[in-house]
């Protein structure tokens, strides 16, 4: 199997792509360990996935606190030995332009999508040298390359990620370590079905109206995301570095 042995962390595992990946590492031989905020949510997870036969780790907790990523590459490397794989995948989208951008969603878009991902990398990178290697994969957008209207705080958040996924990628590359981000655009999970319930929209038929302007005719499912994701964290990537890889069904940010 792919991952055979391989230790991940996985962050915003009980999302919707967060679910994908956490199935699809430890179902391809990895030894997961996953964080999201509810420590409830996460044991429903792993009891999900036990009753799959597979064994998942967890530990839940805020990503804007700094101790908390720091101890969670540390629980990664006392029960596996290690950490091979990190991928940044929590992610949280405030709404709304400058003028409707409060302190708090600016701090907090900053803290969870761009600040946590600076903490945990900062934390495994060491572990990754020593091993001679790794590899890292973050969830940019492709918003974060081409920001959308409406969203300053989140598309600013997400460029900052695929700047310091290329930076990471450069610097690192000698060590073996391999730094990339995947760039979803509109994807089938809870972010972005609030978003309308929020607005008092039903998603299903919002979903659908969206998927016609996609020209592969509808948007991506969550394991679609992941599918690219683990591509890029296997082998089968062995010379991808330092790249923003766009998954959009070739639909442009308007
Ligand atoms: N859904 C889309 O259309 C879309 C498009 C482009 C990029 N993305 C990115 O994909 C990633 C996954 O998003 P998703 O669509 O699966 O969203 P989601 O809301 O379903 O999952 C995100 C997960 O991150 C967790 N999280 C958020 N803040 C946290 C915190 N402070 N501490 C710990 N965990 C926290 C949430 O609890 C949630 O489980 C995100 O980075 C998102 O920005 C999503």
């Amino acid at each position: 199997m792919r991952f055979d042995d391989k230790s991940v962390v996985i962050t915003g595992g009980v999302g919707g792509i967060g679910h994908a990946l956490v199935d699809l590492f430890a179902s391809e031989g990895a030894k997961v360990l996953f964080s999201d905020r509810s420590e409830e949510d996460c044991n429903d997870l792993s009891e999900a996935m036990k009753r799959k036969g597979l064994d998942t780790h967890y530990m839940a907790g805020d990503l804007r606190r700094k101790t908390y990523c720091e101890a969670l590459i540390a629980e990664a490397v006392l029960t596996f030995g290690g950490i091979d794989i990190l991928v940044n995948n929590a992610g949280i989208i405030p709404r709304g332009n400058i003028l409707e951008t409060t302190d708090d969603m600016w701090f907090s878009a900053l803290d969870v999508n761009l600040n946590a991902v600076f903490f945990l990398c900062r934390a495994a990178i060491p572990y990754m040298q020593e091993a001679g290697g790794g590899a890292i994969v973050n969830t940019s957008s492709t918003w974060g390359i081409y920001p959308g209207p409406d969203h300053v705080a989140y598309c600013t958040s997400k460029a900052a990620l695929a700047a310091l996924t290329k930076s990471l990628g450069r610097d690192h590359a000698p060590d073996g370590i391999r730094v990339n981000a995947v760039c979803p655009n509109e994807v089938n999970t809870p972010m972005l079905r609030s978003g309308y319930t929020t607005r008092g929209i039903d998603p299903e038929n919002a979903i659908e109206e969206l998927g016609k302007t996609v020209p592969l005719g509808r948007i991506a499912e969550p394991g679609e995301i992941a599918d690219v994701i683990a591509f890029l964290a296997s082998q089968d990537a062995r010379y991808i570095c330092g790249e923003t890889v766009e998954v959009s069904g070739a639909k442009p940010v308007h």
